[in-house]
């Protein structure tokens, strides 16, 4: 059995993804386990999921630094004593700064609810239905300084439907999401998904 990555997860709310990416690891066979995780919200959903679960948690609230500097040290702390070698944001809505994205470069995913390069940012499923697009999707990429905007590891698309809502639309790209995130980290765990010249490569593939 080949070395297991440690792996922590950075949220800021109810952690569905979160609960997939627990789910996968539960598998021996699984090449990532879930260490940690961290939200930067006392109140998030999903530490109380994660304690659940018997997942070790840390609670890092950025209001109490004075800065994103600070407050990146601080979860960066936390990360390298747990020897933590991955880190998938799920949901974890704070921006982070290119020196702290440095630090992690080539081990940190995160996952998006639209099909990069379009509609970065937040209200994804809004911009899709304002531009009329057919289908819509989430993505998995590797985390670069720009926001939403690393090399993209894995994505997945939903047609949308005319009369969709904004909520029709998240439920059915959140059900891609949850399929998509663990099969991606395990690709880049594994070492088969890898960032090399600011690209995702297959090495064996
Ligand atoms: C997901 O749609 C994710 O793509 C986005 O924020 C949402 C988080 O949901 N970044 P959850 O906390 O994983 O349930």
């Amino acid at each position: 059995m080949t070395k297991r990555m440690r792996t922590a997860i950075l949220i800021s709310g109810r952690g569905s993804n979160m609960v997939s990416l627990l789910e996968a690891a539960q598998a021996s066979d699984y090449p990532a386990r879930i260490d940690l995780v961290l939200s930067n919200r006392p109140e998030a959903g999903g530490i109380a999921k994660a304690k659940q679960s018997g997942i070790a948690t840390s609670v890092v609230d950025h209001k109490a630094f004075s800065g994103r500097e600070a407050f990146e040290q601080a979860m960066d702390d936390v990360l390298r004593a747990a020897d933590i070698e991955l880190v998938c944001l799920a949901g974890f809505m704070r921006v982070l700064t290119p020196g702290f994205v440095a630090g992690w470069e080539g081990r940190m995913l995160n996952i998006h609810p639209s099909l990069l390069p379009l509609f970065k940012g937040t209200q994804t499923h809004r911009q899709a239905l304002e531009a009329g697009v057919r289908v819509h999707g989430c993505t998995v990429h590797f985390v670069v300084p720009e926001l939403d905007s690393g090399p993209i590891v894995a994505q997945s698309c939903v047609p949308v439907h005319p009369g969709d809502t904004e909520a029709a639309l998240a439920e059915r790209v959140l059900v891609e999401e949850h399929r998509i995130y663990p099969r991606a980290l395990a690709d880049v765990a594994a070492g088969r998904a890898v960032l090399r010249g600011g690209r995702c490569v297959f090495p064996g593939a």
